[in-house]
């Protein structure tokens, strides 16, 4: 006799779960998800302990019937996906049919939905079986309520991290949610303290500056491109804007927040010698292509996708970037007209210096040289702003060049002792 069954839908319901529910902020994305696929303007999410204890998402989307409201909790119930061909042109966030059946197998699950015609639905799960079903009010719109979350698989809540770092997590999420969709109004609360709270007016510095702050949104600029293969949109900061992880990276393929390193990749390249090393820019990817070269059906979590035009996007990206940031950055070509005589303990072998001063209204320049300007003995110039200097031992010579930007306050006189992770000249003297 044969040993193979085909496995009970609660079973089959609690292993996607595994792939699907990771943590409380999967099933806030999930929730969330699915409360943008209903059309919301208005999306809030209250947590008890980092949503350990409960999670709740309001919608003021679409809402369901009742018989939808049941078939919700079936696994392979969509509303978003007919036929195979539709699985090819995807443009909703969800599409598996999976994300609330695996939830409700591993949590204590009540929806609350009405389409604002008539009576609203009450659904009641506990780890996957169906307890209790009932009317509601008929508000528009949508609620989930999540409580005991892994109750009933010991093993994934023993996993769970530290209060704060899974709250670290949906903060996460969600500031980038709101940051990919500046038109939906999100609030984030946790334990009763508001986390976070965007408008939904469209206006994505808004959002930024809600994040990020004030300084910092006012400092970002957006480049417009489209070719025949995507649109972009991409929101940057200027090198002076950076921090220390590559997270404040956002980017959107028609919507969808995703992970990309590629992508990373190419802004970061943009950024190369602008930035000092390990430290990374603010920036923003809005990239809408045909659905047709997206595959959104490659990642568990649909946190990656694949993109068939993906080298062209990147390239374009960098260049983007490079060029911008060069017309941005001032630099001026430096001629020296004698040679230049090389002192042993100095190692500086160009020609040709370039000053990389920034053109801008926001620097503190005090005084424009057109002429020329001449170099004292040891003297060493550093724009502690951005990565330039230059040191010299011999005496006068000078430099000829368009422009040059003198910063004050000037330099004392000091000693060079060598350079500091790539980026740094360190030097000293006797204060
Ligand atoms: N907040 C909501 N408002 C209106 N309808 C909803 C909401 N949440 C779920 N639904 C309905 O329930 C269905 C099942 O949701 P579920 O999240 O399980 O699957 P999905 O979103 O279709 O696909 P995926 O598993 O990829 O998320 C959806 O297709 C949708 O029709
Ligand atoms: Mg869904």
């Amino acid at each position: 006799m044969g040993v193979i069954q085909i496995m009970s839908p609660s079973l089959a319901n609690k292993i996607a779960a595994g792939e699907v529910v990771e943590r409380p902020m999967s099933v806030v994305k999930e929730l969330v998800e699915n409360a943008i696929d209903a059309g919301s303007t208005k999306i809030d999410i209250y947590l008890e302990q980092a949503g350990i204890t409960s999670i709740k998402v309001i919608d003021n989307g679409s809402g369901m019937v009742k018989e939808d409201a049941l078939l919700a909790f079936e696994r392979h119930a969509t509303s978003k996906l007919r036929a195979e061909v539709d699985l090819f042109r995807i443009s909703s966030l969800g599409f598996r049919g999976e994300a609330l059946p695996s939830i409700a197998s591993v949590s204590d699950v009540t929806l609350i939905t009405s389409t604002g015609e008539d009576l609203g639905t009450l659904v009641h799960y506990r780890a996957g079986k169906l307890v209790e079903t009932g009317t509601a009010a008929s508000k528009k719109g949508t609620e989930v309520t999540v409580k005991s979350l892994f109750f009933n698989t010991p093993a994934r809540l023993k996993y769970l991290k530290a209060e704060n770092t899974e709250l670290s997590y949906t903060i996460d999420y969600i500031n980038k949610m709101a940051i990919a969709h500046p038109d939906i109004a999100f609030k984030l609360v946790n334990n009763n303290r508001i986390l976070l709270e965007t408008y939904g007016n469209n206006n994505i510095i808004q959002v930024l500056a809600n994040i990020y702050g004030l300084e910092v949104a006012k400092m970002i600029d957006v480049i417009d491109y489209r070719d025949g293969l995507f649109t972009l949109k991409l929101y940057y900061t200027t090198p002076e804007i950076n921090r220390t992880t590559r997270n404040y990276i956002t980017i959107t393929v028609n919507k969808r927040l995703i992970r990309n390193n590629e992508l990373t990749k190419a802004v970061l390249e943009g950024y190369e010698t602008y930035l000092p090393i390990n430290r990374y820019p603010i920036a923003v990817l809005d990239i809408t292509v045909d659905p047709l070269l997206v595959d959104v059906n490659v990642h568990p979590a649909k946190l990656e996708v694949r993109l068939s035009n993906q080298e062209h996007i990147k390239t374009v990206i960098t260049e983007l970037i490079q060029k911008k940031l060069k017309d941005l950055m001032y630099v001026p070509k430096v001629v020296i007209r004698e040679p230049f005589i090389e002192k042993q303990e100095v190692n500086v072998k160009q020609e040709e210096f370039d000053f990389t001063n920034q053109n801008n209204e926001r620097d503190e320049v005090k005084e424009l040289f057109t002429d020329k300007f001449t170099l004292k003995e040891t003297d060493i110039k550093m724009d502690t702003n951005n990565s330039t200097s230059y040191i010299r031992s011999e005496p006068e010579y000078e430099i000829r060049e368009e422009k040059a930007v003198v910063k004050t306050p000037k330099l004392p006189k000091l000693y060079y002792i060598g350079q500091l992770l790539g980026t740094y000249l360190l030097a000293q003297n006797e204060d």
